[in-house]
C-alpha cells in the first residue's frame, strides 16, 4: 500500500521528501530524497528498475518529471543508479557522480540513446573531484561531501545546508523495512552492524568521516536504507560507533583469501 512520502523538511521554498516504500519483491528496502528549491529538484540515488516507475509516478504529483534539475548518484550501485538510460530519456537532468564513475556510468545506458534520440550519456554527467563541491539549486547551495570507501572507492554524500540534513547514502544503513526515525541505538544496531562491518571499508576511513561530520551543522542524517538518526542524541550515538568499529579490511586475513575447494 502506497503511501505519501516522508516530509522531512519544509520551509515553504524548500523541501526534502523522502520516499520509502516503492520496494517490492525481493529487493533491499531504499529511501529516495526529492530536494525542491524554487522550482528546482534534486533527486537522489533513485535506483533502478525495481524503482523507477513507482518512483516516477510518486514524482509525478510533486513536481513536472521531465523539468528535474539534477540526479545526484552516491555512487555506482544497482540500487542508486542502474535505471540511468530511463532518467536520462524522460527527464532533461544531469547526473553528479564521482569522476572515477562518470566514465563507467555509460555502460548503464543502451546505443538507443545516442541513435535514436541524440542523448550522449556523458554530456549528461557532471563529474565531481575528489574533495567535492557546491551545488546550486534554486536559491540553496548543496553541498557534495567525500565519503570515499563508505563503501565506493569514489562516493560522495549530499549535505542540504538549508535543512541541515545530511544525506549519507549506505552510510548509517540499516535493513529494516520503513525510514522513522530511530528510537532506541542499542535495540537498532542489530539491523546495521552487519552490514557496516562488510560493506565499509575500514575503520579509518569511518573514523576520518565521523571527524568531518563532527564538525558539521546537522540536524539529521538519513541514509539510504532504512531509518534516519535525528537531533544530538542519536547522531553523536552513530558517529560514537561507527568511529571504533572495525570492518571492511580490518577484518580480513589469510583466510580469507584462500582457493575454495
Ligand atoms: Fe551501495
Ligand atoms: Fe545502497
Amino acid at each position: 500500500m502506497r503511501r505519501e512520502p516522508i516530509v522531512l523538511f519544509d520551509n515553504g521554498t524548500h523541501q526534502c521528501l523522502c520516499f520509502d516504500n516503492l520496494v517490492t519483491g525481493e529487493g533491499v528496502q531504499t529511501n529516495q530524497f526529492l530536494i525542491v528549491d524554487n522550482e528546482q529538484y534534486m533527486l537522489l540515488d533513485p535506483g533502478g528498475d525495481l524503482t523507477y516507475t513507482p518512483l516516477s509516478l510518486e514524482l509525478s504529483k510533486h513536481i513536472p518529471v521531465q523539468d528535474l534539475t539534477y540526479i545526484f548518484a552516491s555512487h555506482q550501485d544497482p540500487d542508486i543508479i542502474a535505471a540511468l538510460d530511463k532518467w536520462l530519456l524522460h527527464t532533461k537532468a544531469k547526473v553528479i557522480c564521482s569522476r572515477l564513475w562518470a566514465r563507467f556510468l555509460p555502460h548503464l545506458t543502451a546505443n538507443y540513446l545516442a541513435v535514436s534520440h541524440g542523448i550522449s550519456t556523458y554530456d549528461r554527467i557532471i563529474a565531481l573531484p575528489d574533495r567535492g563541491q557546491s551545488i546550486p539549486l534554486g536559491n540553496s547551495q548543496l553541498k557534495a561531501v567525500p565519503a570515499h570507501f563508505l563503501h565506493s572507492v569514489g562516493n560522495f554524500q549530499l549535505y542540504d545546508p538549508i535543512s541541515k540534513i545530511l544525506f549519507s547514502g549506505d552510510m548509517g544503513a540499516s535493513l529494516v523495512d520503513d525510514a522513522q526515525p530511530v528510537t532506541d541505538f542499542a535495540a537498532h544496531l542489530s539491523s546495521m552492524e552487519g552490514f557496516h562491518r562488510r560493506y565499509m571499508a575500514s575503520n579509518k576511513v569511518c573514523r576520518l568521516w565521523a571527524d568531518m561530520v563532527r564538525k558539521m551543522d546537522i540536524s539529521m542524517i538519513v541514509p539510504q536504507h532504512g531509518r534516519a538518526f535525528v537531533g544530538p542524541a542519536m547522531i553523536n550515538a552513530f558517529l560514537d560507533w561507527i568511529s571504533q568499529l572495525e570492518c571492511g579490511m580490518d577484518l580480513m586475513g589469510a583466510a580469507d583469501y584462500s582457493l575454495p575447494r
